[in-house]
């Protein structure tokens, strides 16, 4: 088991380069599904996750290699249309791949995902789609079983905007047979980046990033290069960074027209962004001030940066009031937060936070990925030790956070128990 110690109090100096996007790689790595030879996949992370989609592929009978951020994915075809529980209760976007290969293969199996830390989570909406769009799904031992012969163009409306739900539908409808309609479709850059790859494909997709999209099917995909996307929560996580410790640092890489409601909610803190010609110089050279906040689907504030605010919060000036509307338990990092001295209520959905001066080094635990960045970012900024432990969840999405942070000047260790 690996921990974290940090010793808060120094503020970030210098720069630091932005990943490739943990959930535009995971939607990546799964349409090369749908279309046979050699995929290339660049700027991608080192990351728990993407190294669970690749034993994902592999387990259906891809071949997947990893260097210096290049993935090569070998397609000849899958041998096996099933993706197990083992490998989908450790990362629940695995279902990205239930859409590909029905599509592709006219069969899937997909354990179902199940709830998670940070709520229930169901996969109704994929399961409603894929339905419209003519397969028969059955729910059997725990399975998602689908199949068709050929998928049809349908028309489909999410009463919910999915970010996964909209990738695993655009995805089956680009080999389907006629035109299909997503309203309501999640609008997310991640969904865009993959509309841009498979368009590159092949595929026919229009209105990626607005609320319509539209898919007319193709008979057949071919395999490309695609380079991901910066990671914009990755990036939103470092500007909180500096703007804790009072720090002043250059984030390279970064597309801060993907972050906007981040850039503007946090300039509206105290902290300064600038763009620069290579990306975003950020500083914090006051006391920080308290905001409200609540979290929307894109273009809004994103539920991957709550946690994270929450923590730059606790030690501003005034008291903010948080409302989460996306997921029902993404409150987990309160407790821990709580336990360095923060001051926090929280009321069904929505924390109060009420600044305090300093917040006290302790031992913590994370919980999940984004709850874990905060009590790295809280412990950044209190006085003495923090002890950051199961952060096998922050490795999971966060490419080297640590070894990010030390360059910056932070006093951080990872240590092994
Ligand atoms: N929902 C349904 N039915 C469905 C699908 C979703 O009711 O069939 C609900 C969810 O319960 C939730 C809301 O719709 O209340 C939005 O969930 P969404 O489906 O958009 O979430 P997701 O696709 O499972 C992705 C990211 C998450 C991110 C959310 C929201 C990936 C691989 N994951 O999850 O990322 O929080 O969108 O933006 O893209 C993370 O990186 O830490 C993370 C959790």
């Amino acid at each position: 088991m690996e921990k974290l110690v940090i010793t808060g109090g120094t503020p970030l100096k210098g720069s630091v380069r932005i990943s490739g996007a943990k959930n535009a790689t995971l939607p990546a790595m799964a349409a090369t599904i749908l279309s046979e030879g050699e995929h290339i996949i660049k700027n991608v992370p080192l990351l728990r996750d993407v190294f669970t989609m690749g034993r994902l592929l592999e387990h259906l009978g891809m071949k997947c290699s990893l260097e210096n951020s290049k993935m090569i994915i070998t397609n000849k075809g899958l041998r096996n249309l099933e993706a197990p529980y083992e490998l989908v209760r450790t990362m629940r976007a695995s279902i990205l791949v239930l859409g590909p290969m029905l599509a592709r293969y006219g069969h899937a199996k997909v354990s179902l995902p199940g709830g998670c830390a940070i709520g229930a989570r169901p996969v109704n909406l994929h399961l409603m789609g894929l339905e419209k769009m003519g397969a028969h799904i059955e729910l059997e031992q725990g399975y998602i079983k689908a199949t068709a012969r050929r998928l049809h163009g349908a028309h489909i409306y999410f009463d919910i905007p999915t970010v996964t739900g909209t990738e695993n539908l655009m995805m089956a409808a680009s080999l389907a047979k006629g035109v299909t309609r997503i309203e309501n479709a999640a609008r997310e850059p991640e969904v865009t980046d993959l509309a841009h790859m498979m368009n590159r494909m092949g595929a026919r997709i229009s209105g990626a990033g607005e609320s319509i999209i539209t898919i007319e099917g193709v008979d057949e995909l071919s395999p490309i290069e695609h380079s991901v996307i910066p990671d914009r929560i990755e990036t939103g996580t470092f500007i909180v960074a500096a703007g804790i410790t009072g720090g002043d640092i250059e984030i390279m890489d970064a597309k801060p027209e993907h972050l906007d409601a981040i850039i503007t909610k946090l300039q509206e803190t105290g902290i300064e962004c600038e763009q620069t010609s290579k990306g975003l110089r950020v500083r914090a050279r006051k006391q920080l001030k308290s905001r409200d906040l609540k979290t929307m689907p894109y273009p809004g504030f994103p539920t991957d940066m709550q946690a994270q605010f929450m923590a730059l919060m606790c030690i501003a000036e005034g008291t903010s009031v948080i409302r989460e509307t996306i997921f029902e338990n993404r409150f987990m990092h309160v407790a821990e937060l709580k336990r360095m001295g923060a001051d926090i209520t929280i009321e069904g959905s929505t924390a109060t936070v009420r600044g305090v001066k300093h917040l006290k080094g302790a031992p913590v635990m994370a919980t999940d990925l984004r709850a874990s960045a905060s009590l790295v970012l809280a412990g950044l900024a209190a006085e003495g030790n923090t002890v950051v432990d199961r952060i096998y969840h922050l490795d999971r999405g966060y490419e080297a956070l640590d070894k990010k942070l030390k360059n910056l000047g932070a006093q951080i260790e990872r240590i092994k128990t």
